[in-house]
């Protein structure tokens, strides 16, 4: 099969996106599958908008700013870098991850933005397409890429991930300072209980349902539907909904209601 991937790329104004004029006033050859849309900086890619590219059907994601220490708004590509493995560790759980590549290209270097376009068509290539196209798995992705944009708009893990730096060089609330490896740990721990939370959620957001019902809809087992069910009733996200035969069943409920 002849397969073009569909590519978007994210080139920051002022290194990448000159990277990729140069190729082009320059005659650089580079694969045609790629689709720019020029952003001001790295930092300003969303990682909304990765999930929804590619539960759009893009085949790969590719973010491309200015060199570390270069970057014209001081630490843009650095919170890039930090948003993207969030984003990354999330996809990682629905095998996306490899469809999702970061790099720097300074303005001067033209050959070097083609050679990179070049290697990650050639990586999507070898993946195939992406897998949300296939109709047997279209509603199963869809419903995960929901999950993921929710937890992309909670807060929640937006707050840890930008206290990063801050919680490794600086210390907690407590003054205690956290290894970069015990950080990783804690936040690999936050996003796999936030992808199940907002699973759930999703799951129960019109009816209520039993920690069975649930269980069995999202595959996850019953002990940890039940913590989930209970973290989110602390957190205000999650109500009794009604009794039935001694079961109880649960339902979402707005935040801030
Ligand atoms: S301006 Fe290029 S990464 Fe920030």
């Amino acid at each position: 099969m002849n397969f073009n991937p569909k590519i978007l790329g994210f080139l920051c104004n002022w290194c990448s996106y000159a990277g990729a004029d140069l190729a082009g006033v320059s005659r650089i050859q580079y694969s045609p599958n790629i689709r720019i849309v020029r952003v001001m900086c790295s930092g300003r890619v969303d990682p909304i908008f990765i999930a929804e590219a590619l539960s759009r059907n893009i085949d790969g994601v590719l973010i491309l700013g200015c060199h570390p220490g270069d970057c014209h708004y001081i630490s843009g590509n650095f919170e890039a870098e930090i948003k993207m493995k969030m984003l990354s560790k999330l996809l990682e759980i629905i095998g996306f991850s490899e469809r999702l590549r970061l790099d720097w290209v300074s303005a001067a270097e033209g050959n070097r933005f083609a050679q990179i376009v070049n290697e990650f068509n050639e990586h999507i290539k070898n993946l195939g397409p992406n897998p949300i196209k296939n109709k047997k798995l279209k509603n199963k992705l869809s419903f995960d890429f929901d999950a993921i944009k929710s937890v992309l708009k909670d807060s929640r893990l937006r707050i840890l991930v930008g206290r990063e730096r801050k919680i490794i060089n600086e210390g907690n609330a407590y003054n205690e300072t956290i290894t970069l490896e015990k950080f990783e740990q804690i936040l690999d721990d936050a996003i796999h209980n936030e992808f199940e939370r907002h699973k759930i959620l999703q799951i129960i957001s019109q009816n209520g349902k039993s920690v069975p019902e649930i269980s069995k809809e999202v595959q996850i087992a019953p002990n940890n539907v039940l913590s989930h069910i209970v973290s989110l009733r602390q957190k205000g996200l999650v109500d009794l909904h009604e009794v039935n035969e001694e079961i109880p069943t649960f339902i979402s409920i707005k935040e801030g209601k």
